[in-house]
């Protein structure tokens, strides 16, 4: 069986091992891959977004199924133009992918099917926005609010403003931070308080399966501070979220999504995955993506025990109440360890040492992300996420502690990652 992933980050990198782990004799190939995939799939040099070319490269392979990693390739239809030419893929559809790509048509969307989420209003132009904010939609000067660029903006398009000034001053610069198109369209919103967790599951249109719920770490520093980053590290461990909050999401969030979604005609064929807040008030929707995190996906894969070609299969097939997905009990921990300057311009070339030690260390994966081999065929750092340090353990403590063990062995010059992944999961809230 031939299978292309589609993207080139630790994700990616994940999903291809677990594909790699399936009981079918399975051969991969990745576009574009980086290396680390490379040991494992054949890297093809076509970018995600190219859309046509890569669907001729899956005909004139013959390739059995294509797995899309990230959105920007769900979001140009690749779904679409796949399936058009009879190709078997996984990945939501070009119009279900504007639940991410669109952060006002997301918010209609759950308005629409009564989907809980904070209160928002869309605004066409900044003068709209600041009109939006002098009318006390969000209550007087002191109010925080958030404000969203309507479009695809990896994860630059969202300012938590303390207050109102704030929230000005955050239109006003949103055009610059994320580029006019993403910032067409604004979306306030009131400000949710809360704890964080996200949960993904497999959708095949009708049915779903959940996964294990994550938690990430955004910031680039300690502490959460300093800016937003793709990612610096997650975990998975089941005590964030209760069956009893598992089975409302479910019931309250889930269900009505992708039965929404139906209703109007784009199902949910693939991954959803719900950015959500446990206030005080009940579990609301922060955000949908459709398609796996980076790096959510580490420490879910390491965790995954049923086949992925399987799972694909049923999401394909309309089948997923059928199969039982299987979990290791116990949690998982990813560190990501980046280049010097992240998330700003991140200075690369520099040469890793120390990967096969860590690699061979037990319950433990050292994911790929921007790496790629020098002259003399070393790892060298070729991104501002490089690594993705995941590991297992029957508990959160062991994980985090085989996944900085793993850490310790490895360097490179301006290597930095954070030590306090997993640290400040608490319960309360
Ligand atoms: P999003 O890309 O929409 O998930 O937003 C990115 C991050 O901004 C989220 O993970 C939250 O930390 C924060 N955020 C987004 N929307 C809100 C909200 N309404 N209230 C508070 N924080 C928010
Ligand atoms: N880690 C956040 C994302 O993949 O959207």
């Amino acid at each position: 069986m031939k299978i292309l992933v589609i993207g080139s980050g630790g994700r990616e990198h994940a999903v291809c091992r677990s594909f790699q782990k399936s009981g079918r004799a399975v051969r991969l190939y990745c576009a574009d891959g980086n290396a680390g995939i490379a040991a494992l799939a054949e890297c093809v040099p076509i970018k995600p977004d190219e859309i046509e070319k890569l669907a001729g490269f899956a005909e004139s392979e013959a390739i059995d199924l294509t797995f899309v990693g990230g959105e920007t390739a769900l979001a140009l239809g690749i779904t679409d133009e796949f399936e058009k030419r009879g190709l078997k893929i996984v990945g939501v559809s070009g119009s279900a992918a504007r639940l991410e790509a669109s952060k006002a048509f997301a918010k209609d969307f759950m308005a629409r099917h009564g989907i809980p989420t904070a209160r928002y209003r869309t605004a066409f132009s900044t003068a709209e926005a600041r009109a939006v904010l002098d009318s006390g939609f969000f209550g007087d000067e002191r109010a925080p609010a958030v404000v969203k660029a309507d479009g695809l903006a990896a994860g630059k398009g969202v300012v938590v403003a303390p207050d109102r000034a704030a929230a000005v001053r955050a239109i006003e610069e949103l055009e610059n931070l994320v580029g006019r198109a993403a910032a067409e369209k604004i979306v306030l919103e009131e400000c949710l308080v809360g704890r964080e967790v996200s949960l993904l599951a497999f959708c095949d249109g009708e049915n779903f399966a959940l996964m294990p719920p994550v938690r990430d770490h955004k910031r680039i520093g300690e502490g959460d501070t300093g800016p937003n980053t793709g990612g610096m590290g997650t975990i998975s461990d089941r005590s964030l979220l209760t069956a009893e909050q598992i089975a409302q999401i479910a019931a309250d969030i889930i269900e009505p999504t992708l039965a929404g979604a139906r209703a109007d005609g784009f199902p949910i064929r693939g991954i959803l995955f719900l950015g959500l807040m446990l206030t005080v008030e009940g579990i609301k929707v922060l955000e949908y993506n459709v398609r796996f995190g980076d790096p959510e996906t580490q420490v879910i894969l390491i965790q995954l025990e049923t086949d992925l070609v399987e799972i694909c299969e049923a999401m394909l097939g309309q089948t997923l109440d059928r199969i039982e997905i299987e979990w290791r009990p116990g949690s998982a921990a990813c560190v990501v360890l980046a280049a010097e300057n992240y998330p700003n311009r991140p200075r690369t070339g520099d040469r890793i040492d120390g990967l096969e030690a860590a690699a061979a260390l037990d319950h433990t994966e050292i994911f790929h992300a921007g790496t790629k081999r020098d002259a003399a065929g070393r790892f060298v750092t070729a991104g501002g996420r490089v690594l993705g340090v995941t590991a297992v353990g029957d508990d959160l403590p062991e994980a985090l502690e085989r996944a900085y063990r793993a850490v310790a062995e490895i360097s490179w010059d301006g290597m930095q990652f954070r030590r306090d992944i997993g640290g400040s999961l608490s319960l309360e809230s």
